[in-house]
């Protein structure tokens, strides 16, 4: 009896949610399987960058490369991103909507959330939208840190006069990847 009471609860809200096309969980997890492989591109790209030219070379692989990494892990129905409430590249500049997201985001890593559980999507004016925390890890700190080495730091004062997306430690919320796609 107890046992049967369980299971009913147990499959109740799948039962819910068959037969109702493109639920909202359904996708969140599309959006977030994207995202893993389009972190490692990226990351692969700077490692390798740095590897063979140098740290402003690898500026240089991110400046160009990132909005070609992005568009080609977007699957030509949904589109990826990176934005921040600190940015470097005013190309990635946040829209309102992904304003309010970063900072419920940074309010709730303040409040000790982990980086990880900070997910959001919605159905905004017909479309699908969901973002997801970026964290700094050790990687991240030659080009985003606290110290930047002088001969990096010059390349990208160069290349972004306006960078915001420095001073950054350890565990610190980077930012976000966002994506969005149709919905009916
Ligand atoms: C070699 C230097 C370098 C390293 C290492 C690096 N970044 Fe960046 N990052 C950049 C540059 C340059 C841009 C601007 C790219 C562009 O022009 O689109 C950028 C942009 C970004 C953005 C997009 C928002 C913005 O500010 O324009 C995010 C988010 C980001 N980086 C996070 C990270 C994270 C997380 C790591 C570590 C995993 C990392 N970066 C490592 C140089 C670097």
């Amino acid at each position: 009896m107890m046992l049967r009471a369980l299971l009913a609860l147990a499959v109740l809200p799948l039962a819910a949610q068959a037969g109702t096309p493109a639920t909202d969980q359904a996708l969140n997890q599309e959006a977030a399987s994207l995202i893993p492989p389009f972190q490692q591109e990226l990351l692969a790209t700077v490692k390798e960058a740095v590897a063979t030219g140098g740290p402003a070379k690898a500026v240089e692989a991110c400046h160009l490369l990132a909005p070609e990494i992005a568009a080609k892990h977007g699957d030509g129905v949904w589109q990826v991103g990176r934005t921040s409430l600190k940015i470097r590249n005013p190309n990635n500049a946040p829209d309102a909507w992904e304003r309010q997201v970063l900072e419920s985001f940074a309010a709730r890593a303040a409040a000790g959330e982990p980086l990880a559980d900070l997910k959001h999507g919605e159905r905004v004016d017909g479309r699908y939208r969901y973002m997801q925390a970026i964290g700094v890890g050790e990687p991240c700190l030659a080009c985003h840190g606290q110290s930047i080495k002088p001969e990096l730091a010059s390349v990208i004062d160069a290349r972004y006069p306006d960078d915001q997306a420095r001073g950054y430690q350890m565990g610190d919320l980077r930012g976000a990847f966002t994506l969005s796609r149709e919905v009916e």
